[in-house]
This record gives C-alpha cells, structure tokens and sequence, in this order.
C-alpha cells in the first residue's frame, strides 16, 4: 500500500510518499480501507518525535474515515465494505489501509450493530434504531439489549423493558448520557430518572429510603404528591449541597434546603436514581421529546434568564437542530445542516470531536449556562468545541486566535460571541463578561497564554489543558493562587484515556458523534491535500496558518 510515512524524526520534509506491506488487523480490530486522514497537531508531535523515536518506517494519522475491508477476530456488528469513521491511537491514517481498534471505530451508515471489541460490548436491538455505532441518517443511537452499558463518566445504564430502553441516550428522544458517576435503574413511573428530566420542572427522587446528593445532601422520600426527598423545582426549591438534609413534609416547601425564585436545579455528582418504566426511562436522564438540551454532569435545567441553551439542538420535529447562532455556513458551501456525516468530514471528525466532548464534559464537567474560552479557537479541535460547548448548554463561548482574519473566520464559521486576538485576551474577555470571567477555558495552546488564561477566570472556573501548540517549556505553577482565588487546573489526554479507561473514550465518541450526525455540530473541511501532499499539509498546520479541518484525500470513498 500507499503510505506517508517518516524514519527520521524532523521537520515535514521527512515525511514521504512510500510502499509499505499492507497491514492486517489482530482481534478486536478492523482493517480500513481509508478514504479521509485528519491532519492534526498530534501528528505533527508523532513526527517530531514527542511520542518516542521512529522504530522503521512511520505512519501517523490519528483519524480516518473510510470502508471497512477486513475484520479481525471477535469483531462483530460491521460488515466488509460499510462506512465508518475511527480514532487511530497509534496512527496509521496517512496509508491506503489502516488498523484501528473496533472499540474506536464507528459505522456511518448501513452497519447493524456495534462494532464490538475489547471489553466494551453492543449488541443489535431488534428495531429500526439500534445500531450501536451512530448512523448519521437515523436521529437515534441506540444502545443495547444487554444488561449494563458503560457511558460517559463512569454512568452506567441498565436496559429497560419497552420502545425506548437503551441504557445510554437517544438523540432524536433528546435524551443525553450523563457524565460524572450518575448511575440510575429502572423504578416504576413516569419522569423517574435517577438523573433528572430537564423537560419536566422536577428532579424526582426515587422511592428508596435515603438517597444521597452532591456533597452529602440527603433526601428521603415522603408521602403525598411531592415525595421527593430533596426538591421539586415546580416548587422552587434548590437543594444545597455540603451536608444539608431534607426529608420530605408536608404542605407547601416541606424540603430540607432552600427555595429561592429560580425554578430548579438538578444535583450533579453522585446521584443515585431509579428510572421508571415507561415513557424515559433511561438510566440517566431525558429531555421533553425533541426537546433541547444536554446536561452532562447530572445537571439539566438552566436557570430562567439563561435562553442559550437550545442553540445547537434537535428541533422539535426532532430533525436536524437550528444553526448555532452567527454561523454563516461552511467554507465549501455544503448544505448547512447535514443528515449525517460524509465520508469527507468523518476523516477529520473521530479525534478532534472526542477530544472536544472529553475535554468539555470529563475535564472541564461543563455545566448548562457555563461561560467557556477557546484558545486555538479557528482549528480543527478549536472549532468543534465551541459548538459543542453550546449543544452542551453553555451560555456564551469566547475564543481566542492568533490573528482577526482567523478572528473573523471562527466567528462566521462556529457561532463564537467573540473571537478575541490572544494578546492581551484577559482584559477582553473580563470586559466580555462585566468583569466576572469565564467559568472554563480551554487551553491547547501553552506556556504564557496559559498562565494568563487564570486571569480569565470566574470563581470555580477551571483551565483545561490539552495541547502544547506553543511548544514553550513546561510551566511551574503555583498553588497558593489556585487555593486563594478559587480555580481549578485540569487535564485531557486521549491517549492515555484510550489505554486506561476505552469505553469512556468511546462514550464521549459516540455523543460527539451523535451531535455531529445530526448537524448540531459540524467540522468545516477548508483544505484537502493529496496523500502525497501531506508534508505541505503539516507544514500548513505547523506554521499554525490552519483554519477549520484539513484532511488528506487518500483513495477511492466508494
Ligand atoms: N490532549 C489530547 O488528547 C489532544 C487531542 C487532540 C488534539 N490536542 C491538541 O489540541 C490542539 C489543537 O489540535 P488541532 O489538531 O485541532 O490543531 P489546530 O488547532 O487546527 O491547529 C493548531 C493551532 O494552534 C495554534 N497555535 C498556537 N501557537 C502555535 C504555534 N507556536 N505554532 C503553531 N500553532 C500554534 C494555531 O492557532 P492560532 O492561530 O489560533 O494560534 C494553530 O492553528 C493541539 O495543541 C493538539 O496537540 C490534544
């Protein structure tokens, strides 16, 4: 096969074009015949040689789309020749074959189950929707029949009974898995979710004697209409967290915690509930039916005044969502609101859109009406992650670039607020936000750009660091500020969650993905080099003079 590789590590003069032996996949993986390589800033390191020295011929490429070509042992759910995007921990996109783990590759279309592999198992359903990969066409990704489906964060699911029962979420039922521990089973009513049902005013409770929330709260069940031990938000109560206990009353505000004017807010981290049995019942939580919303973290409801939130989502046909606010449409002209992915974007869609939700929802635990900064915010991961920071619920996305035609671009392209020019972002992005800052930034970039960006900061807001496009010098960070102004410094790192934790990673995938598929969120393809090409490709990205998604055209997509 056709391959770029590199035996020498150096600048992108030592990648050519070369012949290599055809790959053949072991079990758990699924040999592709690629169509689309992602170029990304992580293959820049590969060649650069961060990721160790080259042992022989090289190949990078941490992302392609292509048709499936040939199975290892113990992969079931895809069939030779489907469609499937996949994520590459250990390379091999920039080839006319790629290996990738069944964990990490998701069909496009046409398979009928999971690619199943590896620890992580999907089984078919036996109706229209249960594809366990994503089928951007479809508005559902199903889940399967089998007992228990880990999901984002550590949430796990159990299959229920009847037409909607996946353990995860479905998107056209606008039901999102929930992040952060939330483990919910199937009880017996109607809005039971363990999570809470961000259509509903309620976070109900389950039947159970006691059941614990954030920070120790503690709510019992009672006995009339309201029995929720902790809050019913149609009655205005917000629970406290950090040792408040409530038990259910009587008459009116029988709740342990406070009532203050806003409606309700659902408790993240640590909620134990018990789904019901009909209508949504998933173990996490739903959205009113085509409804908008994600509340990753367990936390599902805005406060009244925050109206952002619907940017991004399923309208209430349950079609394709509204176009993030400001965004004009894609670089190629293509039709703005996709029924799924091409071939085309899904080379340059598995790295950088698990990235974004990982560092979104497991780093940064992103909370619907957060305020989040993007650094880097015209690139490939960049661009993903404001729009699926708004399919997530926050309330304002700012980003930062290293010039105003980039500035300009990402906020035509990606529905920013604000694209700021870095120097001196700070000031700007405090002026933004009426001096309070952003609750999240995220930073792939680096050495003085990250220590300014805790300057950006609102109380609790937390830095997530992913990258180090800067290639400055690690920093040595203080504490005492970290304690003394109330921050937080966090970390996302792909391939380590690839090797530690593989069904977080292909959780966050397949809700990216998800988003993706049906149009919530989009990757803006602006350049596509030949497979030849690919030194140019990186020199491009290298320079940092990049807008959107480049990706390698590298054979036949039929
Ligand atoms: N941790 C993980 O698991 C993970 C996974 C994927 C990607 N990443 C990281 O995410 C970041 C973005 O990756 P990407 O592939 O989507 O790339 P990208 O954002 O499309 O391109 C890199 C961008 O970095 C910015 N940059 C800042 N300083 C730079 C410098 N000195 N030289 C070159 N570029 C510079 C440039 O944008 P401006 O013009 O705005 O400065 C450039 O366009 C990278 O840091 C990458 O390592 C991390």
């Amino acid at each position: 096969m056709r391959a770029s590789a590199f035996k020498v590590t150096g600048g992108p003069e030592v990648l050519r074009l070369v012949d290599l032996p055809d790959p053949e996949p072991g079990p758990g993986e699924i040999l592709i015949r690629v169509a689309y390589a992602g170029v990304n800033y992580g293959e820049i390191q590969h060649r650069l040689g961060d990721f160790g020295e080259p042992d022989g011929e090289t190949v990078t490429g941490l992302e392609a789309s292509g048709r499936v070509a040939a199975l290892g042992e113990d992969v079931t759910g895809v069939s030779v020749g489907d469609p499937v995007t996949a994520y590459l921990p250990d390379g091999g996109g920039y080839a006319e074959y790629a290996v990738a783990p069944a964990t990490f590759t998701f069909p496009l279309a046409g398979a009928s189950a999971f690619a199943s592999a590896g620890g992580f198992e999907g089984r078919a359903g036996d109706s229209g929707r249960r594809e366990g990969g994503f089928v951007p066409g479809a508005s559902a990704v199903p889940l399967p029949d089998g007992p228990v489906v880990p999901l984002a964060g550590g949430v796990e699911g159990r299959a229920g009974d009847s037409g909607r029962r996946e353990g995860g979420f479905v998107l056209g039922d606008s039901a999102f898995p929930l992040a952060g521990g939330v483990g919910g089973r199937a009880g017996d009513s109607g809005g039971r979710q363990g999570g809470l049902v961000p259509g509903a005013s309620a976070v109900p409770l389950p039947d159970g004697p006691a059941v614990p929330l954030a920070g120790g709260f503690e709510g019992r069940a009672g006995d009339s209409g309201r029995p929720q031990g902790g809050f019913a938000p149609g009655d205005s109560v917000v629970p406290l967290a950090g040792g408040v206990e409530g038990r259910a009353g009587d008459p009116d505000r029988p709740q342990g915690g406070f009532a203050p004017a806003a409606s309700a807010f659902p408790l993240a981290g640590g909620e134990d509930g018990r789904a019901g049995d009909s209508d949504r019942r998933q173990g996490g939580f739903a959205l009113s039916p085509g409804g908008p919303g994600v509340a990753p973290g367990g936390i599902g409801r805005l406060p009244d005044g925050i109206d952002r939130r619907s940017a991004g989502f399923a309208s209430s046909s349950g079609g394709p969502g509204p176009v993030p606010e400001g965004i004009d449409g894609l670089s190629d002209g293509r039709d703005r609101r996709p029924a799924g992915l091409d071939l085309r974007s899904a080379g340059g869609a598995a790295l950088v859109l698990t990235t974004a939700y990982g560092v979104l929802v497991g780093a940064a635990r992103i909370a619907p009406g957060d305020t989040v900064l993007v650094h880097a915010a015209a690139g490939g991961v960049g661009g993903v992650a404001a729009q699926l920071a708004r399919a997530l619920g926050a309330s304002e996305v700012y980003g930062t670039v290293s010039t105003p035609e980039k500035a300009e671009y990402a906020r035509r392209s990606f529905g920013y607020d604000e694209v700021f020019v870095r120097e001196g972002f700070p000031e700007a992005v405090l002026a933004a936000t009426s001096g309070r800052g952003v609750d999240i930034v995220l930073d792939p970039v680096g050495g003085p750009t990250r220590l300014a960006s805790f300057e950006a900061l609102a109380p609790f807001g937390r830095v997530a660091v992913y990258g180090e496009a800067a290639r400055h010098p690690d920093l040595q960070l203080r504490v005492l500020p970290i304690w003394k102004n109330n921050r937080t410094l966090t970390g996302y790192n792909i391939g380590d969650l690839a090797r530690r934790a593989p069904a977080t990673v292909r959780a966050h995938a397949l809700a990216a993905l998800a988003l993706a598929a049906s149009g919530a969120v989009r990757i803006d393809v602006t350049e596509e080099y030949a497979l030849a090409d690919a030194a140019e490709a990186h020199r491009l990205l290298g320079e940092g003079r990049n807008r959107g998604k480049v990706v390698l055209a590298v054979g036949d997509p039929a």
